[in-house]
């Protein structure tokens, strides 16, 4: 008897526990796939949709340069999954990756003793973790993402932190990505209470706010602007924008973490970017992650 009602004493509390996370995760989950349907809907027929979709893109480019019926998982190559011409200049370049030698440097990196005997394996004891960044650290009461958790374990055995664009902190992400990509993970990343739910609403917030003179936000560029062309480059689409990090890009000509890339962006934009390690940033970091759920791990990859 008393074994039955510890039974469904545990069960009841299993499922009050399960409501409140679907509870907090049920907005997040609407945007998601939400943002998946629009993009299927746009990428569905570029061509048939020019109307709709892409009023100032000529039919002929639409019809020669454009995939049709793009799913889901598509979207995780950003450009190159809808650009004919981008994705074979991409192929090219994949047959002799450029970040290789950064992944063999990450895990160098990954068992190299600090002063005090430890090493960033005894800080991430699984390398295969790149999906579960960022989280809500309940303790901190602030987000945590990957590239502050290396930093915050260096800091805290008393080492130097890194640069958060580049170097050691791009080569051991590439590391960590590159295991995480071996070990088939996804990005999974949890929004588990009211402060959680609020860094992502937060995130969310950064992503759709106008700024410049243009007036632009992120979104204007990469959810309606996706698959425009600005100069000679085609947007990318928010859903499965931040898997394949780091990335080697031909422009940097290095190897170089999503917070360079994204400082890039709000800088186009005419603002001061926030810094790598700081609350906005890591909402904002949330946020995409978030977007992604579900997504394979690409990382690391290589961009123009
Ligand atoms: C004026 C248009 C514009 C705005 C506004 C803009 N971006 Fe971009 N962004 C670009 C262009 C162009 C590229 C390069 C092509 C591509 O991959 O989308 C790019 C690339 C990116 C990439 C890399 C995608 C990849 O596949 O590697 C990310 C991530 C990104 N932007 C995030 C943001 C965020 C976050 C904001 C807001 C803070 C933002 N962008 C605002 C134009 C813009």
């Amino acid at each position: 008897m008393l074994s039955k009602i510890v039974k469904s004493t545990a069960l009841l509390a299993l499922t009050v526990c399960a409501l409140n996370a679907s509870d907090f995760t049920a907005q997040a989950e609407k945007d998601r796939i939400e943002a998946i349907k629009y993009f299927e809907a746009k990428f569905a027929d570029p061509a048939k949709n020019k109307d709709k979709f892409f009023p100032y893109t000529t039919e002929a480019e639409l019809e020669n340069d454009y995939e049709k019926n793009l799913k889901h998982h598509d979207f995780n190559i950003g450009t190159y999954a809808y650009s004919k011409d981008a994705k074979s200049q991409y192929e090219a370049i994949k047959e002799m990756p450029p970040y290789e030698d950064a992944i063999d440097e990450g895990e160098a990196l990954y068992t190299k003793k600090f002063a005090n005997g430890n090493s960033l394996a005894t800080c991430f004891p699984d390398p295969a973790v790149a999906g579960n960044y960022p989280f809500y650290d309940d303790k901190k009461k602030d987000v945590v993402s990957l590239t502050s958790a290396v930093n915050d374990c260096l800091r805290d055995n008393g080492e130097k932190e890194w640069n958060t664009k580049k170097g050691d902190m791009a080569n051991f992400q590439a590391f960590l990505a590159n295991s995480s990509k071996e070990a088939g993970k996804k990005f999974d990343i949890k929004i588990q209470n009211e402060a959680a739910q609020k860094a992502y609403e937060n995130g969310k917030e950064f992503y759709y706010t106008q700024r410049g003179y243009l007036k632009m936000s992120c979104a204007t560029c990469h959810v309606q602007g996706a698959g425009q062309r600005v100069r000679n480059e085609k947007l990318s689409t928010l859903t499965g924008q931040i898997t394949q990090f780091p990335v080697f890009r031909l422009k940097w000509d290095d190897l170089g973490t999503l917070e360079r890339r994204l400082s890039g962006c709000v800088v186009d934009q005419g603002q001061v970017a926030p810094k790598d390690e700081s609350t906005q940033m890591k909402e904002l970091i949330y946020f995409m992650a978030y977007m992604s759920n579900g997504m394979d791990i690409d990382g690391p990859d290589i961009r123009k």
